[in-house]
């Protein structure tokens, strides 16, 4: 769905009813905090409830509008799905979604529904804002629950490594970011190709989007005001782990959060995962060694509205040697074709990436564009065009449709193994984490420590590399 205006009234996002009632009174908090603390935080291999093989995968959703709402939808459209539990904390969700559930009971706080109906969950799926990801997914596992959870997983670049690490020692949770266009049969091709020398050896990867603009705010600065949330929303578990702030209306929830240091990450985090996830495992790219973010006019509460990030990493064996710089623009920045391999008159606008390698480029343009008639005029299919003969005529490999949803529950049913697992996905967004955290310290080289989590030469940038949580907000391995 494409969105040419800020989204900045959620009375437009969603419809209007009252069900919750007020920010969480001090007893409530209490209550919860209690219930929270007797999670049973247990190793995956005692908690794993799978499902046998007749029975169906009790599943609960954290977050049922925006793109939960298409989450939930793509889930229960798997035979071998049940949902038992539905999470939100604008309560105008459960009257949209009223009788479509009936076998799920309501919640606006998440860690009361997994204490009360933990023992009778398999797995979870979390669409939250972004602020919440890793907080919500980590409590979930340690609890032996599979999860799937939207892009990018963690916010910080200590809660992308600590879910990728929790998910490599329990390789029995079946975990999948929420990275639908991966299962697409020219993404797939992508990788595919990649991985068989297309282009030889990679040189250079370059990658960008034409968001944040019309999309979201961003560059601007904190919003000054307070306004009293209405009832449909708690608003204090809407901040969650993220530090308190006054609510303002049409401002942050629904949908334009995203530009806002402390609950998304910028246009990088919203699309980066989407564009750059396939040339990333391609290339087995590992930890930045050190980033840089060139931009004017970062705030002091929002991404800048154009940046350009170059992350650098060491060679693997399908890089030249030296090292591979891979270059996000974004805000409607991007290279000339010309400098990628590519000729001029080929339409790169909206999202895509560029593989340069020794012998070509391959261009991958995120979706197919099409023209008024719909007629698609730029195919997500790879194009590579060779060093000596310029455009090849690719025999694509015939590959079978794919829905990503399905894949994961498939998954936990034991048949399948989803590409962005958590082991990958923690991976690739650490770096999406580091990039979002060099735009606060943009025009800078920064070195980054990845074995501290830092920037070695920035020490004010650990508590963003490794931020804190809320008091009262503390998640066991985070
Ligand atoms: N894969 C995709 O193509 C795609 C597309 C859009 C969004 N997303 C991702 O989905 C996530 C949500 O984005 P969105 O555009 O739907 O945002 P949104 O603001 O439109 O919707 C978020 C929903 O989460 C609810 N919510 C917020 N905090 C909550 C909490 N603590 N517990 C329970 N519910 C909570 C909100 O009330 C709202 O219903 C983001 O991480 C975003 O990156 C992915």
């Amino acid at each position: 769905m494409k969105r040419t205006t800020h989204r900045r009234n959620p009375a437009a996002h969603h419809g209007s009813d009252v069900l919750f009632r007020r920010p969480i009174s001090r007893r409530e908090f209490l209550r919860i905090s209690a219930a929270c603390t007797a999670l049973p935080l247990m190793s995956c291999g005692h908690m794993l409830r799978g499902p046998g093989p007749n029975e169906r995968l009790q599943l609960a959703k954290i977050a049922v509008g925006g793109m939960g709402e298409s989450d939930l939808q793509e889930l229960s459209g798997h035979p071998g799905v049940t949902f038992i539990g539905l999470c939100d904390v604008d309560a105008r969700g459960k009257e949209k979604l009223a009788g479509k559930y009936p076998n799920a009971t309501w919640f606006s706080d998440w860690r009361e529904m997994l204490a009360k109906l933990g023992d009778r969950i398999d797995g979870v799926s979390i669409s939250t804002p972004d602020h919440m990801h890793a907080p919500i997914a980590m409590t979930a596992m340690q609890m032996g629950k599979h999860v799937y959870c939207q892009k990018p997983l963690g916010h910080s670049a200590l809660e992308n490594r600590r879910l990728a690490e929790f998910a490599k020692a329990h390789p029995k949770l079946v975990t999948q970011m929420g990275t639908q266009r991966s299962a697409a049969i020219g993404r797939r091709q992508q990788l595919q190709l990649l991985r068989e020398g297309a282009v030889g050896k990679f040189r250079e990867i370059h990658a960008w989007s034409d968001r944040p603009a019309g999309w979201w705010p961003q560059g601007e600065k904190r919003p000054p005001g307070s306004e009293t949330p209405p009832a449909w929303l708690s608003w204090d578990l809407f901040l969650g782990v993220a530090p308190e702030r006054p609510y303002l209306s049409n401002r942050y929830t629904p949908f334009n959060w995203r530009g806002t240091y402390d609950f998304g990450c910028g246009a990088l985090g919203d699309m980066g995962c989407h564009i750059m996830d396939y040339p990333f495992l391609a290339a087995k790219l590992g930890y930045p060694v050190s980033v840089r973010c060139d931009a004017t006019d970062a705030t002091d509460d929002e991404y800048p509205t154009k940046e350009t990030i170059t992350l650098q990493y060491e060679s693997t064996d399908m890089t030249v040697p030296g090292g591979i710089k891979v270059v996000w623009y974004d805000g409607g920045l991007r290279p000339k074709n010309s400098s990628l391999g590519i000729p001029d008159d080929v339409d790169v606008r909206g999202n895509a990436i560029v593989v340069v390698g020794e012998k070509g480029s391959m261009l991958c343009p995120l979706d197919p564009e099409r023209d008024k008639s719909g007629a698609i005029v730029l195919t997500d299919e790879p194009q590579v065009w060779n060093t000596e003969k310029g455009k090849l005529g690719l025999k694509l490999p015939a590959l079978e449709r794919r829905n990503h949803w399905h894949h994961w529950v498939d998954g936990c049913f034991g048949k399948s193994v989803p590409e962005a697992n958590f082991a990958f996905a923690g991976l690739l967004c650490e770096s999406l984490s580091v990039g979002a955290a060099a735009s606060r310290f943009a025009n800078r080289d920064l070195k980054y420590d990845a074995a501290a989590i830092a920037f070695s030469n920035e020490p004010a940038a650990t508590s963003i590399l490794q931020k804190p949580y809320r008091a009262g907000w503390k998640v066991e391995g985070l």
